[in-house]
């Protein structure tokens, strides 16, 4: 969410507008809620600014019955279970995106204390291990360590794209961390998870790609050593923040790789306390694309993610009229998931955003709107005019201003 400030609109029920003001505007004063917790373990496009996700849990958490959990169907990186869980809700978090569901897993992996005490340890023994094998691969005459293979990907083709991204010692440096993670994989699958997950949030920063949604090469010098250094710390800073987490009482958070119309087979009907989550805006991003380094790098199978992303930006730019169509049909049918998860009388809090696609500005309440079933009425709404990029926005958006909004629907 941008920081910006921009004018105000509001309608609905007094107290939830209110709050949802309160949801919008609190990035632009709050920088504290961002850095504390797990939140700045993983950098992730998009990502929803933590203290708007915990005022957001905390409106539709009221009240919630100790089991039934605060539901993000398009979960992401995360924010909203980390908020769930430290309000020690039930959460349950579905995405189709596999590094995603990889990261949130790894936000929110409050287990008992022996156990992120072990995570600490392993990811000191793997630092010392790298760092001994790189000594031993500079010593004359040294083979190089050997690269790894995942199943099911080409590993000459994934080598070619992987060599232009990296410089050759940190490529063998990330490699052998890796090959350490893996090693330990068969003795502990959600470790080997939660180490992988701690290499992905260094991996663009001994890259040479630009970051996450910029996809432009930069010269980068990163030391030896570095790469194995700079995965230490994250591990420590992850272990630090679920301490935190854990503080508050509360069951694992669940976290689920499918597409968030097959909700229903993870979450059962009528079940949900609540609903907080931002969907993609409309031809804005690509998930897929964004993560297609760390992809290739960890072989993450993403083929479901490539078919089935909602409203990704390059399906809007091969057939803008067909995507939009799909993209009505695919928010209709994300929207009536939600409808029959959610438990009667509770209510979902979606953020959502203006968008422009081949210079026609795309309203997303409007969408919204049209995508409503009849179990569930709009509560309340607020906006923020966000501000506009460059004039073919301008002209695109006319004397409608582009703006992001947060909308609470409750179940009948
Ligand atoms: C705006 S982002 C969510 C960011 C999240 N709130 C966070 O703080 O990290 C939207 C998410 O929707 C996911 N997504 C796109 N299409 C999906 C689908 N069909 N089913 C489930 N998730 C999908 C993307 O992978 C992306 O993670």
């Amino acid at each position: 969410m941008p920081r910006s400030p921009g004018k105000i609109f509001r309608d609905g029920l007094t107290s939830t507008a209110t709050t949802l003001v309160e949801a919008l505007t609190i990035p632009q004063t709050n920088d504290d809620t961002a850095e504390t917790l797990t939140h700045p373990f993983h950098t992730y496009p998009a990502r929803l600014h933590p203290a708007t996700a915990k005022v957001l849990v905390e409106l539709v958490g009221e009240g919630a019955k100790a089991n039934q959990p605060i539901v993000d169907p398009f979960c992401g990186s995360g924010t909203v279970l980390v908020e769930a869980r430290a309000a020690g809700h039930r959460a349950i978090g579905i995405d189709l995106n596999p590094l995603a569901v990889l990261v949130a897993r790894a936000k929110t992996w409050t287990v008992p204390p022996r156990r992120r005490t072990a995570l600490k340890n392993t990811a000191h023994e793997i630092f010392g291990t790298v760092l001994a094998a790189g000594k031993a691969a500079r010593r004359a005459g040294a083979a190089p360590a050997p690269m790894r293979k995942p199943t099911g990907f080409d590993p000459n083709a994934r080598n070619r794209r992987l060599a232009r991204w990296f410089a050759p010692h940190v490529r063998r440096e990330l490699e052998t961390i890796a090959t350490e993670i893996e090693n330990r994989r068969a003795d502990d699958p959600q470790m080997a998870d939660v180490l992988l997950a701690s290499l992905s949030a260094i991996l663009y920063k001994v890259s040479s790609r630009s970051s996450d949604t910029d996809g432009t090469w930069v010269e980068r010098n990163v030391a030896r050593g570095n790469a194995a250094r700079l995965f230490l710390q994250r591990v420590e800073l992850l272990v630090a923040g679920l301490e935190d987490l854990s503080r508050q009482h509360g069951p694992l958070p669940e976290v689920f790789e499918l597409d968030t119309r097959r909700m229903g087979e993870v979450v059962p009907e009528g079940t949900a306390a609540g609903i907080v989550t931002s969907p993609p805006y409309a031809g804005t991003y690509d998930y897929a694309e964004h993560q297609r380094l760390r992809f290739d790098f960890f072989g993450l199978r993403h083929r479901d993610l490539d078919a089935g992303e909602l409203g990704s930006r390059r399906a809007f730019e091969a057939d803008p009229p067909e995507a939009y169509r799909e993209w009505k049909k695919s928010l209709s049918e994300s929207i009536d998931t939600i409808s029959r998860a959610l438990a009667p009388k509770r209510a979902a809090a979606l953020v959502v955003g203006d968008s422009m696609v081949h210079g026609r500005a795309l309203y997303a309440m409007d969408d919204l709107r049209d995508a409503l079933t009849s179990d569930l009425v709009i509560e309340a709404w607020a906006s923020q005019e966000r501000p506009m990029m460059g004039t073919a926005e301008r002209h695109a958006f006319g004397a409608r201003p582009k703006a992001e909004h947060i909308i609470v629907l409750r179940r009948t």
